[in-house]
């Protein structure tokens, strides 16, 4: 280990550094979560007719909203895209809930399971089995096929999801809970979006306020030990991390779904500044956080900035 390795960082000290103890919040949202947990498979009133002129997500998050292929569509190829979209979205919330079961599992594997610590990363991986399931219905039910990351995309996030630890893991799942969650806040309360959707979202929004609340404050309490060689390696890591969730969010095929070209749909989108606006407001949180906690900066901040989430 070299002498900078072992040189702790000067974090600066802000509200979001201030956390309580680990036992106490997790007691805590361990309540919220017997309060105010759903079954998607009962409350989702899945057989219910899909109209067929609501859109699949609000048409303001779609990739290609505010563009002029976007004014040159029928409305119901802007319907039948934002349906894909949605799914797509779903998808990639599916890729990381994935990760981040296997990463909450790796973290608690030698704890104490009589902790209220143990008990609620339990209870969050139980959500996270739903949640997944609760995506990949509502795709099904939309007669929408499994849209995933690219096969390389997936196999080289292997390495991420089987050795992240610490802020690294919570930082990197925070990127992938709160944009989803900026966007579902959106479709819960939207009366142009389909019903299944809204649901969904709104189950989606309540239960993930824990696990935001969990990351957040094990986040700061990890980041606090890191050298300053472990804070270069982190921004490295969760800045790519950022990069491949935001630009995975939505797969080229849902393009095709809507009879567009995927050539030109994917052009539009690429210099679509309305859609960068939103991503951009969608991760502000997320970035304003880290960034307190010392973990924004170097040279990810290129593909940060690429994948505008700066
Ligand atoms: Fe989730
Ligand atoms: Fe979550």
């Amino acid at each position: 280990m070299s002498i900078t390795d072992r040189e702790s960082v000067e974090v600066p000290p802000s509200r979001h550094m201030r956390v309580g103890d680990r036992q106490d919040t997790a007691a805590r949202l361990l309540a919220s979560a017997a309060r105010k947990s759903y079954d998607p498979l009962v409350e989702v009133d899945w057989a219910a007719p899909v109209p067929s002129d609501l859109y699949g997500m609000t048409p303001e998050w779609c990739s290609l909203y505010g563009t002029e292929l976007w004014e040159r569509m029928t409305q119901e190829q802007r319907i039948t895209l934002t349906k894909h979209e949605a799914a797509s979205v779903a998808g990639t919330g599916i890729w990381f809930e994935m990760i981040l079961m296997q990463m909450l599992l790796r973290d608690i594997y030698s704890h104490d399971p009589a902790t209220p610590h143990v008990q609620f990363a339990l209870n969050e991986i139980a959500d996270e089995c739903r949640h997944s399931t609760m995506f990949a219905r509502s795709a099904q039910r939309f007669g929408i096929p499994s849209y995933r990351p690219k096969r390389w995309i997936l196999n080289a996030a292997r390495l991420f999801k089987s050795t992240a630890s610490g802020s690294l893991a919570y930082g990197g799942t925070l990127f992938a809970e709160e944009i989803l969650d900026m966007m579902q806040r959106d479709f819960m309360k939207d009366a142009r979006v389909q019903p299944i959707t809204r649901t969904v979202s709104k189950i989606h929004v309540l239960e993930e306020a824990r696990h935001i609340k969990f990351a957040r404050e094990e986040t700061v309490r990890r980041v606090k030990s890191l050298s300053r060689a472990k804070i270069a390696y982190q921004r490295l890591v969760l800045g790519t991390t950022a990069y491949f969730i935001v630009t995975c969010l939505v797969n080229e095929q849902v393009y095709a779904a809507a009879g567009l070209d995927v050539e030109e749909a994917k052009l539009a989108a690429r210099n679509n500044v309305h859609y960068h606006d939103m991503i951009r407001e969608g991760c502000r949180k997320t970035i304003e956080f880290l960034d307190e906690c010392g973990l924004v900066g170097g040279p990810s901040k290129v593909l940060l900035r690429r994948a505008h989430v700066i």
